[in-house]
């Protein structure tokens, strides 16, 4: 059995975090798996507003999220010690493309603190005090713009608990996907169940004929041809 996981995650929406409890790392944490935290980031302000943005230097539009609660958080969280074994993630979509590649090594993590900005972002300098001290990724999901880190701090977190092993019943399954979805470079080919004629529609004959090999044949055509159309930037050498 792995060793406990330990999750934090600081926002001013803690609540986001409450569907963690359900589905997949519900379970996770009922055994012990997981262990997950959320943390207003307005629990360390001091002033009155509980202010945790303000005006960007040099001008512009929006708002800048203050370093000095991002501080007291880590202070409390994390202690001021380095320790590169901890992981800081920061969603941002000027961050690096989240990959499964990056999922496998957090799902090796004990420890990771999720920070969620919103308005324009965090202080730049919470970024440079964290990196001096422990594993800082910026990550994002893609090229668009969410509110805030939240919802793509939870779309990481599943696609890195569900490879923590015990997580997920049949490891088969996250063997045979890592060929369809990045390791291999291909997307994944069409799936079908019974019944074999649905609404005039019909599973292709192939699949039903038991011969291993030409299953196999199609499957491997089918994702180069999904491949091409949608991602024709995983095929070029
Ligand atoms: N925050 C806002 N947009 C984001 C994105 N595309 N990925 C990660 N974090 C984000």
């Amino acid at each position: 059995m792995p060793g406990t996981i330990r999750l934090d995650y600081v926002s001013i929406f803690p609540e986001y975090f409450d569907v963690l409890n359900i589905s997949l790392l519900g379970k996770a944490a009922e055994h012990g798996i997981v262990e997950v935290h959320s943390h207003d980031l307005r629990t360390w302000t001091h002033d009155r507003h509980r202010t945790v943005d303000d005006t960007p230097c040099g001008g512009g539009a929006g708002m800048v999220m203050k370093p000095d609660p991002w501080g007291e958080a880590f202070d409390e969280l994390l202690g001021t010690e380095p320790d590169p074994d901890v992981h800081v993630v920061i969603p941002t979509p000027s961050g690096r493309p989240f990959r499964q590649q990056i999922a496998a090594g957090l799902s090796q993590a004990h420890r990771i603190v999720f920070c969620c900005g919103r308005y324009e972002g965090i202080d730049h300098r919470v970024i440079e005090y964290a990196s001096r001290r422990w594993s800082v990724h910026e990550l994002s999901l893609g090229d668009y713009v969410l509110n805030g880190g939240e919802v793509a701090a939870l779309a990481i977190t599943e696609a890195v608990v569900r490879l923590i092993p015990g997580v997920i019943g049949n490891p088969d399954s996250l063997t045979e996907e890592s060929y369809s979805t990045g390791q291999e470079g291909l997307l994944e080919y069409p799936v079908y169940t019974r019944p074999v004629s649905w609404r005039g529609h019909q599973v292709p004959e192939v699949l039903m004929s038991g011969h291993h090999g030409r299953i196999a044949q199609w499957r491997h055509d089918r994702s180069v041809e999904i491949t091409a159309e949608r991602r024709p930037d995983l095929l070029e050498p």
